[in-house]
């Protein structure tokens, strides 16, 4: 029998990352639908992917198997109100999961009064790629359904089950913002060669192929850690010593450790600002 899958909000940017994720490699293995306020955008998901559409977030819902919820967290009560009312009475064949930043695990199940587990998850971009990393946290996990949510979202990429609301934060910045810092290294490394000389061609070419090098040679074991390759490519007194002593000089560390931290300090803030406004 085909897995049913729910996606409400599957034309954001996160529902259409889950949607492509899913439809790679287990279109005839699962059972599609979606729900979202625009009836022109949901008909756009139907035309591309043959997946079953609706205004109602509760007509293709009730019958999954897992729901995932990729709204802003803002829409997020209403959401699960509406999903409360819509379920019978305790369930466990049924999983919610839910994409949503700053909203801790207890008031997701408060929210939704213990009518079916729930399980925060964090994805990143990747997913719509089967090379995301999503994090997940959920307490109220039998055995059986723990197991089911990490094969369903091993098929993402790579899945990490983290022991707190706070540990999903931190991935959100490391992971999710992480991958608007990976982007802008790789942009400046292009402009960086751009300013050597090089065609802006030439220059994504080296800055890219570079990257996934580095990143096969950690994958294949050659090096134990990136240090090591540091070291193998700086030649005492050489050029790639001149290099990296800018970035030190420039604290480049300190800066990523700074950016990552301020993204943070800023999800701790809207988390207090969307607790304050569902009290
Ligand atoms: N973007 C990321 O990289 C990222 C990564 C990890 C987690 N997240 C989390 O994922 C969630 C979605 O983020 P996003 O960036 O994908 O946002 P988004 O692009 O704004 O998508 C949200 C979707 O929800 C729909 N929606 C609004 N109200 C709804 C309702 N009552 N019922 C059903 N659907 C509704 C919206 O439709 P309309 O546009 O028609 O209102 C939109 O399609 C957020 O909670 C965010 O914290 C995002």
């Amino acid at each position: 029998m085909k897995l049913k899958i729910h996606v409400i909000g599957g034309y954001g940017k996160v529902g259409g990352a889950l949607l492509r994720g899913l439809l790679i490699n287990q279109a005839k293995l699962i059972d599609l639908s979606v729900s979202g306020p625009q009836t022109k955008e949901l008909n756009k998901l139907r035309e591309q992917y043959k997946v079953k559409v609706s205004t109602n977030n509760l007509e293709y819902a009730l019958g999954a198997d897992f729901i995932i919820l990729a709204v802003k967290p803002d829409k997020v009560p209403k959401v699960l109100r509406e999903l409360a009312g819509g379920l019978a009475n305790k369930r466990t064949d049924k999983i919610i999961l839910c994409t949503a930043a700053a909203v801790n695990l207890i008031e997701l199940e408060k929210l939704l009064q213990d009518k079916a587990p729930v399980v925060r998850i964090m994805p990143n971009l990747g997913i719509a790629v089967g090379q995301g990393l999503i994090a997940w946290y959920g307490n109220g996990l039998n055995k059986a359904n723990s197991q089911k949510v990490d094969r369903f979202l091993k098929q993402f990429g790579v899945a990490v089950k983290v022991g707190s609301d706070d540990d999903i934060e931190r991935f959100t910045i490391n992971t999710g913002t992480g991958l608007a810092i990976d982007a802008s290294y790789l942009q400046a490394r292009i402009d960086a060669g751009v300013y050597s000389g090089l065609s802006r061609k030439l220059s994504e070419l080296a800055a890219v192929q570079t990257m996934q090098g580095l990143l096969a040679l950690m994958r294949e074991g050659l090096y134990p850690d990136f240090s090591t390759v540091i070291n193998a490519v700086e030649t005492p007194a050489g050029t790639t010593v001149e290099a990296t002593l800018v970035l030190k000089e420039r604290s480049f560390t300190a800066t990523i450790i700074k950016a990552i931290d301020a993204g943070v300090q800023k999800i701790r803030a809207i988390h207090e600002r969307v607790a304050q406004v569902w009290k």
